[in-house]
């Protein structure tokens, strides 16, 4: 059994709560994709520029934190589809769930298969428990810090590439940063002989560089609900990830850049660009 001992603080039992990640994933996810079948009935909002919601992501969220609240309840809670509500004092919570109810909102409804159910735990300011089910595929990407990685009880190991050349990068862009900070980026990576794919899922992609798929991830700016699970899973699969909760990550999100450890500085010079570089 894991439990996360302080000198002055209770204990935290890390595997009572990895286990309710998995099982919340999959029974809000059964449920997602009852909806995603009847998606022409859900009214779509635009919340911004490529930004879309329907009642499905406020459902699904509310069926996540219900399952959270009645086994933990002195756990903090951050979804996407309520953050607006969340201020700075949620960063002194010891435990906070952090939770995308439906990554790929756009491609769920337009009725293309990239979306899945994230739920990250962190504990002590530390990316703790991952849980990302797609219930398309019917995969659950999970993982548990010290435990490893894995789909469903198959053990995940992150790609050993050396260079882009060697397969498919994963990539994500929004609106939220501006293209001139992310397109010459792409220019690099085409000019070293890299390829990208942007599937519209940034939690599925992680969950695919920790599983080997890709060798991969990077994007300018994206949300802690999209990147936590994939950052237990991408770092328990051997794999690197940078500091993303550093400079209120949390809460105002950050770049993620994820790689199996032989392509991470690879990936990170590529970032940067030739300035950096001089
Ligand atoms: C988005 C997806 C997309 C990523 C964006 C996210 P949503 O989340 O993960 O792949 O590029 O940064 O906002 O809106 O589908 O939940
Ligand atoms: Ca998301
Ligand atoms: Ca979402």
């Amino acid at each position: 059994m894991t439990v996360i001992e302080s000198p002055t603080l209770a204990s935290i039992d890390l595997d009572a709560r990895y286990a309710l990640a998995c099982k919340i994933a999959k029974e809000a996810g059964e449920r997602a994709v009852q909806m995603f079948r009847n998606r022409a009935a859900l009214e779509v909002e635009h919340k911004g520029l490529q930004d879309v919601v329907s009642i499905a992501d406020r459902e699904v969220e509310g069926i996540v934190r219900k399952y959270v609240n009645e086994a933990f309840p002195d756990d903090a809670f951050l979804g996407e589809e309520s953050a607006g509500g969340v201020s700075d004092a949620l960063l002194g919570e010891r435990v906070i769930w952090v939770v995308d109810p439906i990554d790929g909102t756009s491609c769920f409804l337009n009725g293309m298969y990239a979306w899945c159910v994230s739920i990250g735990i962190l504990v002590d300011g530390e990316p703790a428990v991952g849980a990302v089910f797609d219930p398309n595929s019917g995969e659950l990407f999970h993982a548990a810090r010290g435990h490893g990685a894995f789909v469903d009880a198959v053990p995940l190991n992150a790609n050993p590439a050396r260079a882009v050349r060697d397969g498919v990068l994963g990539v994500g862009f929004s609106h939220r940063v501006k293209p001139e900070a992310f397109v010459p980026f792409l220019d690099r990576l085409l000019r070293d002989g890299g390829m990208f794919i942007r599937n519209g899922s940034g939690a599925l992609m992680m969950a695919y560089v920790a599983a080997g798929r890709l060798i991969g991830y990077y994007e300018p700016h994206i949300n802690s609900w999209d990147c936590l699970a994939g950052i237990v899973l991408v770092r328990e699969a051997g794999g690197t990830v940078n500091d993303f909760f550093a400079n209120d990550g949390l809460l105002r999100g950050n770049p993620i850049m994820a790689a199996g450890q032989a392509l991470y500085p690879v990936l990170t010079t590529l970032v940067d660009g030739p300035a950096a570089q001089g």
